[in-house]
């Protein structure tokens, strides 16, 4: 527990306070290695969790609340206070709680971090066998929004890792933090940089340098089952597929879904049967249905 500096804020002019003016130039953000957390329950949750976090910005009326939040924290927090009308000046749009916070992007965790971590089935010395893993990649997914639901469905099912390929957004974007409720600050995340992003000089702190096909056939090697989530196939219905092992099941884009070589790459295709007349879920329904398929087959849901 530490000390946190509460400030007033009358003007825009803090350096400190330049994170939350650029909240809509997301990329500069994270390259910085930083995001925004925005609203009530998802700054209570960043706080709550192991994330480094490097200021707050509340409303007066909301500090008394926060007070034992921010006094648990290990950091020497800033804590700045403003009324919402010049928080709104500040961020340049309006806000409903106007409760935001800045925190750190976690560094680089590998695919050998994740296996040596995976939880075992129970603790007691009978039962030693380990819990089948259960990884998510998505190729391709831009949307925030969409990326932020699929993010709290991982954890709502007990998704071990998330593998952000580096063709998608990154799930620490203010839209996908805030869509994900939060749960973001519990999911182990693998975020693959950006083509063109790979240079020594360029590459964000927080990015591995793979490819998402590379990082599929890794995982193959090491015997996880990649499963594309893909609506063009009448090969395998959801129902008729096996989840009873190690798996990654791997998600498309909301336009032209899973592109074509990392489908190549995928062990199997496995379909939710639509009628004709639809053509595919949302990614975040159909990854709500597959994880729950994984978790009745497992006895976990
Ligand atoms: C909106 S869909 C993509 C639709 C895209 N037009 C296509 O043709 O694949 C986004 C992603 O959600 C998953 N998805 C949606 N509906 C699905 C279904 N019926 N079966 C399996 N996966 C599905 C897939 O991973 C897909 O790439």
């Amino acid at each position: 527990m530490t000390d946190f500096r509460i400030q007033k804020i009358a003007s825009l002019d803090l350096p400190e306070l330049q994170p939350y003016a650029t909240m809509r130039r997301p990329l500069e953000q994270e390259r910085q290695g930083i995001f925004v957390a925005e609203g009530e329950k998802v700054v209570r949750r960043l706080l709550e969790s192991r994330f480094e976090v490097v200021s707050v910005l509340l409303p007066n009326k909301h500090l008394e609340s926060f007070r034992p939040l921010l006094a648990a924290r290990p950091e020497n927090l800033n804590v700045f206070l403003a009324e919402k009308k010049l928080l709104e000046q500040l961020v340049g749009f309006s806000m409903y709680q106007g409760v935001l916070a800045v925190g750190k992007i976690p560094p680089p965790i590998s695919l050998d971090d994740v296996f040596q971590k995976s939880p075992t089935r129970s603790s007691t010395a009978a039962a030693t066998r380990q819990e089948p893993k259960l990884f998510v990649a998505v190729d391709g997914l831009t949307s925030a929004e969409n990326l932020g639901a699929l993010v709290r469905n991982c954890v709502a099912f007990g998704v071990q890792v998330l593998i952000a390929g580096e063709t998608s957004s990154s799930p620490f974007l203010r839209r996908a933090v805030r869509n994900s409720m939060g749960t973001i600050f519990q999911l182990p995340v693998i975020e693959l940089a950006k083509l063109g992003q790979r240079h020594q000089f360029t590459t964000k702190p927080h990015t591995t340098k793979l490819t998402l096909v590379e990082c599929l056939k890794e995982l193959r090697g090491r015997g996880i089952r990649c499963i594309a989530a893909h609506p063009h196939t009448d090969k395998k219905f959801l129902s008729q597929a096996d989840f009873s092992g190690d798996c990654c099941l791997v998600f498309g884009s909301e336009g032209d879904g899973i592109s074509r070589n990392v489908l190549e790459s995928c062990d199997e295709a496995v379909a939710i049967p639509m009628p004709p007349a639809v053509d595919s879920l949302n990614v975040g329904a159909a990854a709500a249905v597959f994880l729950y398929e994984v978790g009745r087959q497992r006895k976990t849901a």
